[in-house]
């Protein structure tokens, strides 16, 4: 079963807007003097008073009943102190709520938004557990534009996470070419891929050599849709099923998550969906660099100087820095036709959490402006970047003794900094390129969705390019 069949399940937690089924009211009560003016009799308002109005750690809720004792409306209260959008709060519920229809009865939220964020909590990863799982609250969506683009956002995040979860075992480059593909053909986009020693005659030698261990062969997936006269974009993600380390192997505790190294290539196609399927006026590119850093007799070494794309050679100090290669021959191909922006996006160091921990992928851009932009587009819809610097005072580090340059920097020191320097070596014409060390995954369950998967930076993004803030390139 091919992992996207899985997003058709958003009908399991959304109910369609012109829906004839009676749906069970939720209140958002914003202080604690909303009771009074509240839609409610006094008896309901004294049996939600009695339940306690203070939320600790994001949401309370509290289930109001009829006099019949039939449940009547649900009434949400927020925790004061917490920071951001109020309508990401209700990503809680859907896992709180009996089995049922519900509808938002405040007038003031942001409906798409609080659609989105009860779609994102809803996901679950059931691919292979028996058994159809428990009934579920199902949502009714808002009308108009709202529902069509909570939607597609959904049903992107939702690919996103189910490629991202689907263990390595089901899902090597070519199951993710697979998932591409498919997405190609349901937006009528085109789709070309190169695949194994066709790299090398085609030039991209890096992807070929990360890749040529495992028995899986490496690829690179392009993916071109939209108008050819709108802005261009190009999004590049890294695809790495699975990332043994090489022969630099890493530890077993350090390699048990590495199914979801491709979550990077995961984010572009979610990123991509949402984009199709609401018909942004761009010109979009996607690149894949899909590869498995295996070990095998012919796997590349510590030491070996592999050429690349640009022509500059790269001295391999450590064959876990993989993600890297792949990447650079991959942008490279994006830089050429010099795209109004190009973005990157890459599970590329454990040093971005160290930095700055799970929940917040370091943003890199040398263009203060798209920067800027990003960080509010993220902070507005609850998916939130922090900007690090390219810092040229690195440079330096990247310095090889045989090559042009090596993949690792000689210290210890700001591993997330001098991986995205070593990506900026292969951008020469782009004005526009933003990169993303994101981390993929949710330690533990949120308001905005369980353990797992995550397609970080994807609804940020989709918020910055659908309020159109890129310029376009003279
Ligand atoms: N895929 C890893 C980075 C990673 C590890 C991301 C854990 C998220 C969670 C990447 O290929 C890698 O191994 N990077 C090395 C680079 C080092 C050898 C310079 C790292 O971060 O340790
Ligand atoms: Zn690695
Ligand atoms: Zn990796």
């Amino acid at each position: 079963m091919p992992p996207t069949e899985k997003t058709a399940g958003l009908a399991r937690v959304l109910a369609p807007a012109d829906s004839k089924e009676p749906a069970i009211p939720i209140w958002l009560a914003r202080e604690p003097g909303w009771l009074r003016s509240a839609p409610l009799s006094a008896a309901q308002k004294s049996w939600a008073e009695a339940q306690g109005t203070r939320a600790s750690g994001g949401l309370r809720h509290v289930l109001v009943p009829t006099p019949d004792g039939r449940l009547a409306g649900v009434v949400v209260w927020l925790d004061e102190e917490r920071s951001g959008r109020p309508e990401l709060a209700i990503g809680h519920l859907p896992r709180l709520l009996p089995t049922g229809l519900y509808h938002l009865a405040d007038e003031a939220l942001d409906r798409e938004l609080a659609t989105v964020a009860w779609g994102l909590g809803a996901y679950r990863f059931r691919r292979y557990k028996s058994g159809e799982g428990e009934g579920s609250a199902r949502l009714r969506l808002p009308t108009g534009v709202a529902a069509a683009r909570a939607q597609a956002i959904l049903e992107g995040v939702w690919l996103g996470r189910d490629l991202i979860n689907t263990p390595a075992g089901d899902l090597g480059p070519q199951e993710l070419e697979d998932a591409a593909r498919a997405l190609a053909e349901r937006h009528a986009a085109q789709l070309t891929s190169i695949v194994g020693d066709d790299l090398l005659a085609r030039n991209f030698p890096m992807i070929h050599a990360v890749g040529r261990a495992s028995i899986r062969p490496p690829r690179l997936i392009d993916l071109s849709w939209g108008s050819p006269g709108a802005k261009r974009i190009t999004l590049v993600g890294k695809g790495i099923c699975f990332d043994t380390g090489g022969l630099d192997i890493k530890p077993a505790s350090a390699m048990l998550l590495m199914k979801k190294d491709m979550a990077g290539a995961a984010t572009v196609l979610a990123l991509g969906h949402m984009i199709m399927a609401t018909g942004l006026n761009l010109r979009l590119r996607i690149l894949v660099a899909a590869a498995e850093n295996s070990i095998a007799g012919n796997a590349f070494r510590p030491g070996d100087v592999l050429p690349s794309r640009l022509g500059r050679t790269v001295e391999i100090g450590n064959t876990d820095a993989e993600g890297r290669l792949v990447l650079a021959d991959a942008l490279a191909l994006g830089d050429e036709e010099r795209p109004d922006l190009m973005a990157s996006f890459a599970t590329l160091t454990g040093a971005a959490r160290v930095a700055l921990g799970p929940d917040l992928p370091p943003l890199y851009s040398d263009d203060d402006a798209l920067a800027a932009d990003i960080a509010e587009a993220g902070l507005s819809v609850g998916d939130p970047v922090w900007r690090l610097p390219f810092w040229d005072g690195y440079e330096s580090t990247l310095d090889s003794a045989v090559a042009d340059l090596s993949n690792v920097s000689e210290g210890a020191f700001a591993g997330s900094v001098t991986a995205a320097l070593f990506l900026r070596r292969f951008v020469r014409q782009t004005r526009r390129f933003a990169h993303f060390d994101i981390f993929g995954w949710r330690p533990a369950p949120r308001a905005l969705g369980p353990k797992g998967a995550e397609t970080q930076v994807a609804r940020a993004m989709f918020e910055l390019l659908r309020r159109d803030c890129v310029g376009q390139q003279k």
